[in-house]
């Protein structure tokens, strides 16, 4: 009888035991779930989101400064919107920057929100040759092998193309911007001088051109800037900061400085007539 009453009340201790730990184990289970439902159709019923979400690079998470944007710039497309965003072009230049990833690679972006270290020096630094270029001038070797072949052949249809300015370390570029933030004001400066860190020159893949007699800021004038409008993009190059495209690439017009992408993206750039920020945002960044 005792024995019996023992076990009843081990059983019923077992089934209290069991009852708590199903709460533990199973209820939560059900919440989440219901929790990642509920999310879930609330994205699927935002006008706002599902138009979004049609598009690649749209990024759920950033939905309110999409949405903020968009309302002060009402004459842009939901996708120049989300890029634009996704550049951080709503806040201003030089804010929420962050070291830039893809290091060494071609498609590695610079630019105002996205810096070198101090330190960063790119892999495979080669001297560009004397024909074309001034002295000293070195590029990454994918970008001189590149840069030679354009300016060999540029050079064949009479039309030169000479570098005057290359790879540039840290260190030069801060005593380059302290001169031009000297002389003109930060505010000007700011225009057509990156700060240290944030000038793709680090990066040594892009090149300041002249056409060995015009002085560089007016390469725009010369018979070599038509051809480099014609054929750049077919050795890998592209016009990093062109004219129109200020508010994104914050720098003035420059028609002397080309940045080598490879021929890919190069050649997508140069038909949909983009900056590579915006290429970068759309194509590479999502894939990072
Ligand atoms: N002039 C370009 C923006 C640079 O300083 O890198
Ligand atoms: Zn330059």
């Amino acid at each position: 009888m005792k024995l019996k009453k023992n076990i009843k009340i081990i059983l019923g201790l077992l089934i209290i035991i069991i009852g708590i730990f199903s709460i533990f184990i199973f209820i939560p289970k059900e919440n989440k779930e219901v929790k990642s439902n509920q999310k879930t159709n609330k994205s699927n019923k935002d006008p706002f989101l599902i138009e979004c979400k049609k598009i690649d690079y749209c990024k759920e998470e950033d939905k309110e400064r999409y949405q903020k944007y968009q309302e002060k710039n009402k004459d842009l497309s939901l996708e120049e919107v989300i890029t634009y965003v996704n550049l951080n072009l709503d806040y201003s230049f030089y804010t929420q920057t962050k070291e830039t990833p893809a290091l060494n690679k071609d498609y590695i972006l610079v630019n105002k929100y996205l810096y070198l270290g101090s330190n960063y020096i790119p892999e495979n630094l080669e001297s560009i040759p004397i024909e074309y270029s001034r002295s000293g001038m070195k590029l990454v070797a994918t970008a001189n092998k590149k840069f030679v072949e354009m300016a060999s052949q540029a050079k064949k249809d009479g039309f030169p193309i000479i570098a005057m300015s290359s790879y540039r370390s840290y260190d030069y570029q801060v005593n380059l911007y302290n001169r031009y933030a000297a002389a003109d004001g930060v505010e000007a400066a700011d225009t057509y001088s990156a700060r240290a860190g944030f000038s793709e020159h680090q990066t040594g893949l892009c090149v300041d051109i002249y056409d060995g007699k015009i002085p560089y800021t007016s390469f725009e004038e010369s018979n070599s800037f038509n051809w480099m409008k014609d054929n750049a993009y077919k050795y890998g190059f592209i016009l990093r900061f062109p004219k129109g495209k200020e508010n994104i690439t914050g720098y003035q017009y420059e028609s002397w400085h080309y940045r080598y992408v490879g021929e890919e993206i190069a050649s997508y750039i140069q038909k949909n007539n983009i900056t590579f920020d915006e290429y970068y945002v759309r194509f590479i960044e999502p894939k990072l």
